[in-house]
């Protein structure tokens, strides 16, 4: 099912479609993360960095309501055309712990894709991610496309390289860390930092962009993880004077722009502030934007 939409407004849901995915494999990142493929060729075509889908059991009448997922990736078939969707999960609740029991060929209901995405700067020489906890998942395609190694969105997107992209990456220990290895395929530097130091930096991963802020010509910053991770990268690259993005996770109910469960305050240039929806009006905003209450 698939629905049309006006043109100049190719993020909005009218421009989503609606399908029966087939599970293609799952297989076990980290300590309790997961990542899932999904067959969804039309969705792969469409979907660019940072965008998401909503996804459900077909079968089930609770959890009720779809969740929300960054892309992960997408996987193109013997062809070349894309194919799959990657999706990567932490066990949180309903539909996380019931994902691991699903199996290659049982189907789920995606809808997708949604939100606005990332768009990076045209000037990005150094591109710097700053990630924590699962909020690693939005940013293996963006570095790839940031690389030169995929393009996404139909037509495929033309987005400005980087010469360099550099993923900080906080994890509470070492079991934790998903992905590592997609990162390095992306061409990523990658800096860790763990709370309990059993990997790379013994403490925050703010910690890390503070050095490359000092040392290292940074160009854009885009974060997602927990608030008060993203609200200190907020801050940090304010004083800096570098452009910062950031990909909120906040909970969604209907993810469309419907139900309004997804709103953030955000400043207005005149000086005050109003809600906006994260699931329609993000969930990528300039950093600056976000009246944070935290
Ligand atoms: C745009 C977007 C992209 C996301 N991408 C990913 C991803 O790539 N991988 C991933 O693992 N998760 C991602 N999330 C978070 C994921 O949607 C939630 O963790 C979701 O609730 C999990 O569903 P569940 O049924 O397992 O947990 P639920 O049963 O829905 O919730 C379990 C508990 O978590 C709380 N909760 C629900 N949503 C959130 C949230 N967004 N943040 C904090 N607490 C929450 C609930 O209040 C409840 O206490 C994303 C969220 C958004 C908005
Ligand atoms: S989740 Fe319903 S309006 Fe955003």
């Amino acid at each position: 099912m698939r629905k049309s939409g006006s043109e100049d407004a190719p993020f909005l849901p009218d421009h989503a479609g609606f399908w029966q995915a087939e599970i293609v494999e799952q297989c076990r990142l980290a300590r309790d993360t997961y990542r899932i493929r999904l067959h969804a060729p039309e969705l792969a075509a469409l979907i660019t960095p940072g965008q998401f889908v909503m996804l459900r059991c077909p079968e089930l009448r609770d959890p009720l309501l779809g969740r929300p997922f960054a892309l992960y990736d997408t996987i193109d078939d013997r062809d070349g055309r894309p194919a799959h969707v990657d999706i990567v999960y932490l066990l949180k609740g309903k539909l996380t712990h019931l994902l691991p029991k699903r199996s290659a060929g049982q189907e789920l209901e995606v809808w997708g894709p949604l939100g606005n995405g990332f768009v990076p700067p045209s000037r990005a020489q150094h591109a710097v991610f700053v990630a924590g906890g699962i909020g690693q998942t939005p940013f293996v395609a963006l570095a790839k496309e940031l690389t030169g190694r995929r393009r996404y969105g139909r037509p495929p997107r033309v987005v400005s390289q980087a010469t360099k992209v550099t993923l900080c990456y906080g994890a509470r220990s070492a079991e934790w860390l998903a992905g590592l290895p997609d990162f390095e395929a992306a061409g990523c530097d990658i800096r860790i930092a763990t709370d309990d130091g059993s990997r790379g930096h013994h403490g925050w991963v703010t910690d890390l962009l503070a050095e490359l802020l000092e040392t290292a010509d940074v160009d854009w910053v885009a974060t997602c993880g927990p608030e008060v991770m993203m609200a200190t990268v907020a801050r940090m690259t304010a004083q800096r004077k570098v452009g910062c993005h950031v990909s909120l996770e906040t909970p969604m109910a209907c993810g469309i722009g419907a139900c309004f469960s997804c709103v953030v305050p955000v400043k207005e240039e005149e000086g005050g502030w109003d809600y906006k929806r994260t699931c329609v009006e993000g969930p990528v905003f300039p950093a600056e934007q976000i009246a944070w209450e935290v």
